[in-house]
């Protein structure tokens, strides 16, 4: 009988993921299960719903609550240089190659992609590390960070680059003084940091598309985790495709590429999680 009940349950949470796909635009269909379940039940009481079924119901008579869901869905935790360790080897072994190249080449572009950008915390990093990195030499490059996520609430605040006492626990009192202006209560991210920065909506389990090619580098940290496998596959292949020939691919601490990316990528440190497209894997 428990077992029947699982069933019947899991056909309507597929239901109702194909439904919140379809009629909503978001696609949940290949997250992995436990978080979703355990995030719906939220919004099913606060709906004031009991099934699955109940809560489609729901959704047709509220279409707003299609975006409290994917808000709801969606965990935003990040911070400022979250993984220390990987922002010291950025430093270390995907800067200096990468600046010198642009540099012999005559090349003041450089792209970088924030593919789950979250409240901006990262993507504002990358922006601060190449300033510290580059000195006065920012300016001879044109830089664009574009960051992108899922959540409309994360992106609205992350374009606002406001951040409290709490937000900025950690960073480094240099860097603050240096890249934010301490407002009463908050720290805002200066503007010439800001000036690097593109934010807007883009959905990574839309692998079909590609937003952007010719990429110096892309961090995809801390969301594939809540991706299945297959799925988990695809985004990482887009991002590959994304990449320029060389190109640095930047995982999460417990995130790593299939293995049918093993032979085209190059790992440079597993324990950051950096890799490398390069001509040999083309
Ligand atoms: C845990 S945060 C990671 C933030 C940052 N990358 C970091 O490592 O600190 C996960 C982010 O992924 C976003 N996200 C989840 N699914 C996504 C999708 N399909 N496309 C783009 N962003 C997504 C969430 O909205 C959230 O902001």
């Amino acid at each position: 009988m428990a077992s029947m009940i699982a069933k019947s349950d899991s056909t309507a949470l597929d239901l109702l993921l194909e439904k919140v796909y379809r009629d909503g635009g978001y696609d949940f269909r290949e997250y992995k299960r436990g978080t979703v379940t355990r995030r719906l039940e939220r919004r099913l009481r606060a709906a004031g719903t009991r099934t699955y079924l109940d809560y489609m119901g729901f959704l047709d008579a509220h279409p707003e609550e299609y975006q409290r869901l994917a808000e709801d869905l969606t965990i935003k935790t990040s911070g400022f240089f979250r993984s220390p360790y990987t922002f010291q080897q950025v430093a270390r072994e995907v800067l200096p190659g990468l600046v010198v190249r642009k540099i012999k080449q005559r090349e003041r572009r450089l792209r970088v992609w924030s593919t789950a950008c979250a409240r901006g915390e990262e993507p504002y990093s990358i922006a601060i590390q190449l300033a510290e990195f580059l000195g006065h030499r920012l300016w001879d490059f044109d830089i664009s960070i574009y960051a992108t996520d899922i959540s409309r609430q994360a992106l609205h605040e992350a374009r606002a680059g406001i951040y409290s006492a709490k937000d900025v626990e950690g960073v480094a009192a240099t860097v603050l003084e240096s890249y934010f202006t301490h407002r009463s209560q908050s720290y805002v991210v200066r503007s010439d940091i800001r000036r690097m920065l593109r934010f807007s909506y883009f959905d990574l389990t839309s692998t079909a598309r590609r937003p952007f090619t010719g990429l110096d580098c892309i961090f995809c940290c801390n969301v594939l985790i809540y991706l299945r496998g297959a799925l988990q596959e695809r985004v990482l292949g887009m991002l590959y495709n994304s990449l320029a020939t060389p190109g640095y691919l930047i995982l999460g601490e417990v995130e790593t590429p299939p293995s049918s990316l093993s032979d085209k990528l190059e790992c440079l440190d597993s324990k950051a999680k950096i890799y490398k497209k390069s001509e040999r894997g083309r």
